[in-house]
């Protein structure tokens, strides 16, 4: 319809009639156009879907995305929406629908194809879970502040005045990145004593949500394509709040909307399943609310103590994926051949309960749910009998003895449980069916250790169900469409 679209403007320029025809387009759209009457000449457009520039040494490309052109160039030109760019055998021209020439930056893409590549793993989502320990490096790097006890977060372009008097802050997101963004309102909540509300970016962008230029939105995302959270951001930004991104994809449109963010610097995520980016999400969470919380009523030994939580956080995920076998065993045991499991979790591990089990879904196609560990015994228990496996977060917190008793009321019911918990936990070990010990960090910081387990188990069980584990069916990596 586009191309008959742009026929019908076509008198001899093609670029005048695509600039035309796109004038009249509502809805997203990603084009590279070319006609028979003008050899030498590519139009290229974009609204809503990424598209961009490679600028190579007398050639020049279009591409969705930054991964195909590394072997021919480093140098892109990000285009926003309503763009074009006009390439010939001369150059490359951007512009926009109105104005025929508008100038845009050259960037250098600053990851290599080598990261892109499986490396030998199996799949790239075990190769993502494995680079955890490096990805978590890379988000901090720069980041911390030991002698203050805070973290340097100058991407946000706020100032510290401005970060003190934040009154109200919503983290819109989808997906994983909406689970990262619930366990950034209990760190908020906990340590900024700052009111958060986690909003579905699908959600908030139909609603008629409270916000103005006294809130600060946050927006999650490791793609910075994700339509919802796009137009959730652009709704935020027309109603006067502030908004941040946290974002993988370096120069992604997100990262180019928002008033200013951090990147996570995790390297290409290509596993449709989202790993390394959820880990490196919620430790870009701690930094701003480390920051903020010692503008506020943090203590500088307090932030330091974090700062130390966060410092050994990748030697403590490397010791995990050591033991990658373990998980491996009870994915067979338990999980492999179930229709069914439930994902159990108390505070800032709730958030890791339903991280846990919407990996599973995703990628083995077994019903899974996450739910707070409390709630089951008003309805869900009913599910539990033998044939339902649960697994359950129960770190040493502050909550541990609440679910020792969520785990008596399960194998009280004749459920399999299987138990994330530290080392020299012997009463869950008495209690459950099965265990797997994580290292001990500070309350809030666990997730970051707890997902790791739940996200070989889930990789585990689809391998063994021979799933397509990088691209399991109906899903797509980036959902840049409604
Ligand atoms: C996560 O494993 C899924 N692939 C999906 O939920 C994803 O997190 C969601 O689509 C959001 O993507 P984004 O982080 O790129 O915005």
């Amino acid at each position: 319809m586009l191309a008959h679209l742009v026929g019908e403007y076509y008198d001899g320029n093609l670029e005048a009639a695509v600039a035309a025809a796109l004038r009249e387009v509502e809805g997203a759209y990603g084009l590279a156009i070319i006609s028979a009457d003008e050899p030498g000449i590519l139009v290229a457009a974009r609204k809503g879907s990424p598209l961009l520039v490679g600028v190579g040494e007398n050639e020049w490309f279009v591409a969705s995305d930054a991964s195909p052109l590394l072997q021919y160039t480093r140098s892109v030109v990000y285009l926003d929406d309503g763009e074009m760019v006009v390439l010939s055998r001369d150059g490359y021209r951007v512009r926009n629908l109105e104005t025929t020439r508008i100038s845009k930056p050259v960037n250098q893409i600053d990851w290599d194809l080598a990261m892109v590549e499986r490396n030998g793993y199996a799949h790239f989502m075990l190769k993502e879970i494995c680079e955890q320990p490096e990805s978590l490096c890379n988000t901090l790097r720069g980041h911390l502040l030991e002698e203050e006890g805070t973290a340097r977060v100058s991407g946000l372009n706020m100032s510290d005045d401005q970060l003190k008097h934040v009154e109200r802050i919503i983290i819109t997101a989808c997906g994983t990145s909406w689970h990262s963004a619930l366990i950034g309102e209990y760190m908020l909540e906990e340590m900024a004593r700052i009111p958060v509300e986690v909003e579905y970016a699908s959600e908030f962008r139909y609603r008629n949500p409270v916000v103005d230029q006294r809130t600060l939105v946050i927006g999650i995302s490791q793609s910075g394509e994700t339509a919802d959270t796009l137009a959730a951001i652009r709704e935020a930004k027309r109603r006067g709040a502030r908004t941040i991104g946290l974002v993988n994809v370096v120069g992604s449109t997100i990262a180019r909307e928002v008033d200013g963010g951090i990147y996570l610097h995790a390297g290409p995520e290509v596993g449709v399943a989202s790993t390394k980016a959820f880990t490196s999400q919620v430790a870009a969470l701690a930094l701003v609310t480390l920051r903020i919380a010692r503008l506020r009523n943090l203590s500088i030994l307090q932030g330091r103590e974090f700062i130390q939580g966060l410092r050994v956080l990748p030697d403590q995920i490397a010791a995990i994926l050591q033991r990658s076998s373990e998980l491996e065993q009870l994915a067979e045991r338990f999980l492999s051949t179930a229709t069914n499991a439930l994902y159990l979790g108390r505070g800032v591990n709730f958030p890791v309960a339903l991280e846990g089990a919407l990996k599973l879904k995703e990628i083995s196609y077994i019903h899974a749910e996450g739910y707070p560990a409390a709630e089951m015994k008003h309805g869900p228990i009913a599910l539990i009998d033998e044939n339902m496996p649960v697994v359950f977060i129960a770190p040493k917190d502050a909550v541990h003895s609440k679910i020792v008793s969520n785990i008596e009321e399960v194998k009280a019911r004749g459920g399999k449980v299987i138990a994330l918990i530290n080392e020299g936990d012997t009463e869950i070990e008495r209690l459950a069916d099965a265990t797997f010990t994580i290292p001990v960090t500070l309350d809030l910081l666990t997730p970051i250790l707890t997902s790791i387990p739940l996200q070989l188990l889930s990789y585990s069980v689809a391998v063994a169900r021979g799933c397509n584990v990088d691209q399991p069916r109906n899903l797509a990596k980036s959902v840049t469409v409604e």
